[in-house]
């Protein structure tokens, strides 16, 4: 790949690029290695960095929350294998942040020296650094296929609870043909129907006392916490 080459980005709702990759807990191919899985693919700045650290530390620690949901993580950065061996273990043995020690991070953590796969992610942004992936998280369902992306800038740490909250949301989404609105979390009011077919909403609204529409646009109705979770998480 020539340096500078413009790559188009990977957007929402397009096949996720594949590649295959050295990563810590040995090859993958990604995505196709994770169908049927959800899978989030995020990049950080660099190995032995204090942002980074506290990142990972708190991924590791939720893994098993995720895994609950079918969906697997995958890290990347630009600097190589054995740099990434050693900063996790240095994790492992050394931090301590907010009651998390002895963190393991068991999910692959790619190495791409070459940038082949932060250049093919548009991971890379020149504007903000020529030499480190930012923050990027793409959210990838199980059929290989972009659903969200999110980038940060080097200096701002991730919100893992908002990434949980995403996924959960757009899980729900696609299980009860609904939307949801701001701040969702399981339990609250879904938007009926999703956007772009309100007209039926209202339609669809006789008769169903869970249903309550505002205006034509504008529809709710409920589906409890247990609902949401016992069609989302794995038994
Ligand atoms: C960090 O993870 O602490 C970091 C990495 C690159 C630039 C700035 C901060």
């Amino acid at each position: 790949m020539e340096e500078n080459q413009i790559i188009a980005m990977p957007r929402i709702g397009d096949p996720a690029p594949e590649f295959r990759a050295v990563t810590t807990q040995g090859e993958i191919n990604f995505p196709s290695g994770y169908k049927g899985s959800w899978a989030i693919l995020f990049s950080h700045p660099a190995d032995f960095t204090p942002v980074c650290t506290s990142e990972f530390m708190t991924f590791a620690s939720l893994e098993a929350k995720f895994e609950e949901a079918n969906c697997k993580l995958v890290g990347l950065s630009v600097d190589g294998l054995y740099s990434h061996i050693a900063w996790l273990r240095t994790i492992k043995e050394k931090i301590e942040y907010k009651g998390m020690k002895d963190v393991e991070v068991k999910f692959p953590l790619i190495e791409d020296i070459t940038m082949e796969v932060a250049k093919k992610y548009g991971m890379m942004m020149p504007g903000e650094s020529s030499t480190k992936a930012v923050r990027a998280v793409f959210f990838v369902d199980p059929k290989g296929i972009i659903r969200a992306i999110i980038y940060y800038p080097l200096s701002l740490g991730r919100n893992f609870d908002e990434l949980y909250r995403a996924l959960i949301a757009m899980q729900t989404a696609d299980a009860f043909s609904i939307a949801t609105p701001a701040d969702w979390q399981p339990g609250d009011d879904v938007i009926v129907p999703p956007a772009g077919s309100c007209g039926s909403a209202k339609d669809r609204m006789e008769g169903k006392e869970e249903m309550k529409c505002y205006d034509w646009f504008f529809c709710t109705k409920k589906i409890s916490k247990e609902t949401v979770l016992e069609k989302i998480l794995k038994k």
